[in-house]
């Protein structure tokens, strides 16, 4: 068997901006300064597909050419095709990203979820290192995403921001960009729609840890002690590099 990579390119499109790095997967750290260009404004695969390319373009030369590359996107992901488009452009639906990037980058490209990313690069290098069990970890942003994890085993495509909670879609009631749209303090926002939906999932899961991850995590001590749950909570540590790390590790694999 050929020896696992112990580098990869990680790239990680959000709704502003689109970042990538090259990544030591031993230690889970970049091996370059990150690379960011802001998401086109019309944010079609195409036009997606020539910002990796510029990303790429900038570290494909510095590492081997074997070099896994691994993309995320902020939808489903099935055999490297996109299968939603909740906060995405809505050309992506059923678009074959995987073949699109491989194509613009000459290269093999491994297109994943982005919260599966990042949910793998925390239960390896974050938050969740060597937590056994069952880790969900959620992102709290523009919409929800989550990443299920058993024994250290991604279960992926797990869409449980779209719960149906009240009538509503979780992710319409209970994401960060909800709290800041309707200005709601970190109190409103952690009583009257977290707590129901982090209750919700221990109700139905009966995790071993939550992991809460998002840029809003950076704040996460002015509304996670403010949830009343059996299983414990905690915030993300890898910050916005969580979805490059995941990447490039997903990549590898
Ligand atoms: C999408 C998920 C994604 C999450 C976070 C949701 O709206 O359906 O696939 O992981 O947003 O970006």
């Amino acid at each position: 068997m050929a020896d696992k990579p112990t580098v990869a390119l990680g790239i990680d499109i959000g709704g502003s901006g689109i970042k990538g790095a090259p990544v030591d997967l031993v230690t889970g750290e970049f091996l370059e300064d990150r690379c960011k260009i802001s998401t086109p404004s019309k944010s079609t695969p195409e036009a997606v597909a020539a910002v990796v390319g510029e990303i790429a373009k900038q570290f494909l030369h510095t590492l081997p050419a074997d070099a896994p590359i691994g993309v995320t996107i902020p939808g489903i992901v099935r055999h490297g095709v996109v299968k939603s488009a909740a906060n995405i452009d809505k050309s992506w639906m059923n678009c074959n990203g995987e073949e699109l990037f491989s194509k613009v980058l000459g290269r093999h490209v491994h297109l994943v979820n982005d919260a599966d990313a990042a949910g793998v690069a925390e239960l390896r290098y974050g938050a969740a290192k060597g937590k056994d069990g069952l880790v969900i970890l959620t992102t709290l942003g523009t919409g929800i995403g989550i990443a299920l994890l058993y024994d250290g085993v991604l279960i992926p495509n797990a869409e449980l921001g779209h719960l149906q909670l009240n009538g509503f879609d979780a992710e319409t009631r209970a994401a960060a960009s909800v709290k800041d749209r309707e200005g709601l303090t970190y109190e409103q926002w952690a009583t009257e729609r977290l707590q129901p939906y982090y209750s919700f999932l221990e109700f139905l899961f009966s995790p071993d840890l939550f992991v809460v991850g998002g840029g809003v995590s950076r704040k996460a001590e002015k509304f996670l002690p403010l949830l009343h749950l059996e299983t414990p909570i905690i915030p993300a540590t890898l910050k916005n590099a969580a979805g490059i790390i995941g990447a490039a590790a997903l990549a590898a694999d």
